[in-house]
C-alpha cells in the first residue's frame, strides 16, 4: 500500500530550515530601554493576547512540525502572569526529545524569583540583556530598571546552575567606554557575551538611531589593541557568529545585521503574544494563527497547513541598512513586539 509521508520538516524558499521558534509572550516590559522603547508605551489590552494555553497547543504543533530550539521573549517574558505553568507544560517535549532547547531571553528582574523554577523545567542556559554595568549609567539606559536587581537575578540563574550569556547592545558614546570592563566582569563570572548591533526597530521618541550606532566591526577592531582573535567555526543554531580571545580564552558572540548580514543561514521564526507569525525580524510580513486556532479547536491540520503557508512567504532577508547616514529598512513595530 502506498502511504503518503507527510514532512515534518518546515523549509522555506530559499531551502533554509526552520527549526528555531521565538515566542513573545507579552508585549510589556518592566524597563524602557532607550533603544527600544519611547517612554510612554501603549501596551496591548490583555484581551488580545493568546491565552497559556493557546501558546502550549500552538508550540507543541511547531514542534511536531520539526522545531528543536524554543527560546521564550518578550518583553520580559518573566512579567507574565503563570508564565511558569507555559515552562513546566513545554518541558514535556524535551523529555520527549522532541525539543532539543528550551531558553529564555530576559532582563533579569524577575529571575532571583524565577531561576530555580526555571533549571527544573529543563532550562540550560538564559541570556539576559545588560549592556553596561554601572548604576547610573543603568538606570539612565533602562529608564526604570536597577541594576541591583538584575545583579541579584544573574546571581541566582548561576546558583540554579543555569549557563548565563549577556547580551549587550553596542550603544555608540553610551558602552562604548566600558568594552573591556564588561569584557573582564563577564570572564570573571564564567559568562558568554554576545554584543548586538541596534536595528531600527520602531518608534524611539526622540533617540537617534545613527547616533547609536556602533558598529561591531569597529568593536571588534578595538578588541584586537589588546587581545589576539580568533574566529571560531560554532553556532549556537542564533545568529551570532563568535571569537575568541586567546589571552583569555574567552568566547564572545558578535550579531550584526548591519556591518555583516546573516540572512542567508536563517533557521527562525517568530510568534507574537497575539499569535501573528513573523516570518522574518527584519520584515512587516505576517500571518494570523489566532483566528485559525480559535476557529479549529480540536482540529490542528488547518493550523499546520498555515504555518506551511506562512514559512512559504518568509522573506530572504531584512533591509536594514545605515550606510547612506541615514536609516533604511526600517520596521514600524517596536522590539518588544516580537522579542528580537
Ligand atoms: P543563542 O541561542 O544564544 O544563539 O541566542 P540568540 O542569539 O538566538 O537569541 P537572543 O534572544 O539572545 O538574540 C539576541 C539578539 O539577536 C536578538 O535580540 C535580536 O536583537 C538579534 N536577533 C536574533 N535573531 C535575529 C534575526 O533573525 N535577525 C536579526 N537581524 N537579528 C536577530
Ligand atoms: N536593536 C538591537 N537589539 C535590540 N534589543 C532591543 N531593541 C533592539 C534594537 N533596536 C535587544 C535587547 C535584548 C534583545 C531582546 O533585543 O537588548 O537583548
Ligand atoms: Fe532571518 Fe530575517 Fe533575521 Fe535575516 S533578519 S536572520 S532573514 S529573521
Amino acid at each position: 500500500m502506498f502511504i503518503m509521508k507527510i514532512s515534518k520538516q518546515l523549509i522555506d524558499p530559499f531551502e533554509r530550515a526552520i527549526t528555531y521558534l521565538r515566542v513573545s509572550v507579552t508585549d510589556r516590559c518592566d524597563f524602557r530601554c532607550v533603544y527600544c522603547m519611547s517612554e510612554n508605551m501603549t501596551f496591548l489590552p490583555k484581551k488580545e493576547l493568546l491565552t497559556l494555553e493557546e501558546l502550549d497547543r500552538l508550540c507543541s504543533i511547531f514542534v511536531n512540525q520539526g522545531i528543536q530550539k524554543l527560546r521564550v521573549t518578550g518583553g520580559e517574558p518573566l512579567v507574565r502572569r503563570n508564565i511558569m505553568d507555559f515552562f513546566k507544560s513545554m518541558s514535556r517535549h524535551l523529555i520527549s526529545g522532541a525539543l532539543k532547547e528550551l531558553t529564555l531571553t530576559t532582563n533579569a528582574s524577575q529571575l532571583e524569583r524565577f531561576a530555580e523554577e526555571l533549571a527544573n523545567y529543563g532550562v540550560k542556559r538564559v541570556n539576559i540583556s545588560l549592556d553596561t554595568i554601572d548604576p547610573d549609567r543603568f538606570a539612565k539606559i533602562t529608564r526604570w530598571g536597577r541594576l541591583s536587581q538584575v545583579l541579584r537575578g544573574i546571581e541566582a540563574a548561576q546558583n540554579a546552575g543555569l549557563r548565563v550569556k549577556i547580551n549587550s547592545v553596542a550603544l555608540k558614546n553610551i558602552n562604548e567606554d566600558e568594552l573591556f570592563t564588561l569584557t573582564n566582569w563577564c570572564a570573571e563570572k564564567d559568562m558568554d557575551l554576545t554584543f548586538i548591533e541596534v536595528m531600527p526597530m520602531g518608534d524611539i521618541g526622540n533617540e537617534n538611531r545613527l547616533e547609536q550606532y556602533w558598529s561591531l566591526k569597529d568593536l571588534e577592531a578595538e578588541l584586537s589593541r589588546k587581545y589576539t582573535i580568533i574566529n571560531l567555526k560554532e553556532k549556537t543554531g542564533g545568529p551570532a557568529r563568535y571569537i575568541k580571545l586567546e589571552e583569555t580564552n574567552q568566547k564572545i558572540g558578535l550579531i550584526t545585521p548591519l556591518s555583516h548580514n546573516f540572512c542567508e543561514s536563517c533557521n527562525r521564526v517568530r510568534l507574537t503574544c497575539t499569535g501573528q507569525l513573523h516570518q522574518c525580524l527584519g520584515q512587516e510580513d505576517e500571518a494570523d494563527m489566532r483566528n485559525i486556532l480559535r476557529k479549529y479547536p480540536s482540529n490542528d491540520l488547518p493550523i499546520i497547513q498555515a504555518i506551511k503557508d506562512a514559512i512559504a512567504l518568509k522573506p530572504k532577508g531584512h533591509d536594514f541598512n545605515y550606510s547612506r547616514k541615514k536609516v533604511s529598512g526600517n520596521i514600524s513595530r517596536n522590539m518588544n513586539h516580537t522579542g528580537g
